[in-house]
């Protein structure tokens, strides 16, 4: 880290938007510290180095108290300009039939680790008049989800989280952006267990360098939100932001449920 470049704390850095989000920094000059929890993340960052930035692996699993601890120590007393909260995981199936452990999973990652990280996080930008925090939302914030009820539900509570804390830094010089992608061709939906048997899973979708180069756009300017990535994603965004809830459902299971991956058509958002 040096004391020219600015400094950008990135979760889920390892891989998909994360990765790209974080390429996106490193490409515009600034330093960076990257976490995820496998070891993948060392050759990640080997990656990202190659831009020029001064890159600091911080391996931690999220879903403990002690991996959001130990990668606050590795910023304590660093100047964070930007920090990317974007570590997230999905469970797709029928909320009956899922392992409570990987709902918890969800939880833990998505909602209880963004919390834990933005308070001291965002603790020091305001107390110092600067900085920006962006979360990784999803168009999915904007639906019920049966076949991925948790995740969606996590998603809007990241969603309504962001929104609160930007009205409340309103003025302070911190900025706050949730940003939403559509479904983004990652390691996710094999992860969440969709990849094949879902229409989501297999519909074509979008590229992370776009769904990142957008969001870094949005980042940077303060935009509170933004749907980020195709044209269908952001025709997702602006039907979400219309149609009723329980339209929205029926939908979201045509494209989630176990089955219906077969057919595979436009999809709709993780
Ligand atoms: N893909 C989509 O369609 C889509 C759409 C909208 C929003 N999103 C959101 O985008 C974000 C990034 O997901 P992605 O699509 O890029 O998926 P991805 O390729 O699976 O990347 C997920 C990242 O999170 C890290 N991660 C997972 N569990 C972790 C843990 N316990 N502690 C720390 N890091 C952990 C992974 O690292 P490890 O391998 O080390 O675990 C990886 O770097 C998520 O918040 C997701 O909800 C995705």
């Amino acid at each position: 880290m040096t004391d020219t470049r600015p400094l950008a704390l990135i979760t889920g850095a390892s891989a998909g938007i994360g990765y790209e989000l974080a390429r996106q920094f490193a490409e515009h000059g600034y330093d960076l510290v990257v976490n995820a929890e496998d070891e993948r993340l060392e050759s990640a960052a080997r990656g990202l180095r190659e831009t020029g930035a001064r890159v600091r692996p911080v391996r931690a699993d999220l879903r403990t108290r002690e991996g959001v601890e130990r990668l606050l120590a590795a910023v304590e007393g660093l100047t964070v300009d930007v920090a990317a909260l974007n570590a997230g995981v999905g469970r797709g199936g029928a909320f009956v039939d899922t392992d409570p452990a990987d709902d918890q999973a969800v939880i833990d990652l998505n909602v209880t680790a963004t919390v834990r990280l933005a308070k001291p996080l965002l603790r020091a930008m305001v107390a110092r008049g600067a900085g920006r925090i962006a979360f990784t939302s999803s168009v999915a914030a904007m639906m019920p989800g049966p076949f991925q009820s948790v995740y969606n539900a996590s998603k809007s509570f990241v969603q309504s989280f962001a929104e609160a804390l930007g009205e409340e830094v309103r003025g302070t010089g911190v900025t706050i952006t949730s940003f939403m992608p559509g479904v983004t061709e990652t390691d996710f939906f094999r992860r969440a267990g969709m990849a094949d048997d879902t229409r989501m899973g297999t519909s074509r979708k979008d590229d992370p360098a776009q769904v990142a180069e957008q969001a870094f756009t949005a980042i940077v300017k303060g935009e509170r939100k933004a749907v980020t990535g195709s044209l269908k994603a952001k025709a997702m965004g602006a039907a979400g932001k219309v149609l009723p809830d329980g339209v929205k459902a029926a939908a979201h299971r045509k494209l989630a449920e176990p089955g219906t991956g077969e057919d595979a058509g436009p999809g709709s958002g993780a």
